[in-house]
């Protein structure tokens, strides 16, 4: 039974890390002409309203992207400056940002002709939002279930080049253990795809088995960026991480740029670490 329901935590600090670097990923692998299709295995409901009961009873955009959207005078470059844009048609008059997109759509904003989106989503109720979100889109398709399982059934795929996004809500104990099985069957079938892994980073650590486990995989190149609150809360997330397989060349500068312009006291207040967990 799935009980995580994304609209509660929509906007947080790790939301903006996960979208930076995905539509980096995406807009960086699309210097090249050849269609890509694009995979979001975990989509959640597309778009969050912010200024709802569930994103106000955590205040996590408070903290996260709305802080973001306050400082976007300073945030001079084109890699923000296109996420920046898109956000722009979810601001309200008063400053602050009253819907807030979720992956599938960042995905489906900058997709192009020759590329596709196939978006899975298994929590009954945002499965069948995700539904009405992708019906008549252009180059959608959205499937309500397992996107680890689906995933595998639709690799490789018809175009020539791949970008996955696997951002689950780890509710599920061997989660971390699932994604990273997945993702080395992924990879055999598609050695040349783009792969961008979440996960948090909380009490324990639990995300090292994930590490552990792609550390010891046959998968190749693949970096690691991690930021970390400097305030974090008593419960909860302290930092967020991205794995990257394959990425783009100049990847790892430019998601560490983005970061830096966003990390400062008065932002999100965080530190980041950028590093190999598997070189070439
Ligand atoms: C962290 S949220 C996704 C947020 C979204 N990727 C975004 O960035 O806007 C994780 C989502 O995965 C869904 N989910 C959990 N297990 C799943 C599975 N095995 N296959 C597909 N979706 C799943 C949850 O219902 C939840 O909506």
């Amino acid at each position: 039974m799935l009980s995580y329901l994304h609209a509660f935590h929509a906007g947080n600090f790790a939301d903006v890390q996960k979208h930076a670097a995905l539509v980096l990923a995406l807009r960086m692998m699309q210097a090249k002409s050849s269609g890509i299709a694009c995979f979001d295995t975990h989509a959640g409901s597309a778009s969050y309203n912010l200024l709802g009961d569930r994103a106000l009873k955590t205040g996590e955009a408070q903290s996260g992207i709305q802080r973001v959207w306050q400082c976007r005078e300073q945030l001079q470059s084109s890699d923000w400056q296109v996420l920046m844009d898109e956000l722009a048609s979810g601001a309200g008059a008063g400053g602050t940002l009253e819907r807030y997109p979720g992956s599938p759509h960042w995905f489906y904003r900058f997709l192009r002709e020759q590329d596709s989106l196939t978006a899975f989503e298994l929590h009954p109720a945002e499965g069948e939002t995700l539904g009405r979100w992708g019906a008549g889109r252009s180059g959608v398709r959205v499937c309500q279930e397992d996107g680890l399982k689906g995933l595998l059934r639709f690799l490789p795929p018809r175009q020539p080049r791949l970008l996955v996004l696997t951002d689950p809500s780890y509710e599920v104990k061997s989660e971390y253990e699932d994604v990273a099985d997945t993702l080395v069957k992924a990879w055999q079938k598609c050695r040349h795809g783009v792969f961008l892994v979440w996960y948090p980073v909380l009490a324990g650590r639990p995300h090292e088995r994930l590490k552990n486990a792609l550390s010891e995989s046959p998968i190749r190149k693949v970096l690691c960026h991690e930021i970390m609150l400097e305030r974090p809360p008593e419960r909860g997330m302290s930092g967020s991480g991205i794995l990257v397989v394959n990425p783009p060349w100049g990847f790892d500068s430019r998601l560490t740029a983005m970061m830096d312009a966003v990390s400062s006291s008065s932002c999100l207040g965080t530190t980041a670490a950028m590093d190999w967990l598997v070189p070439e």
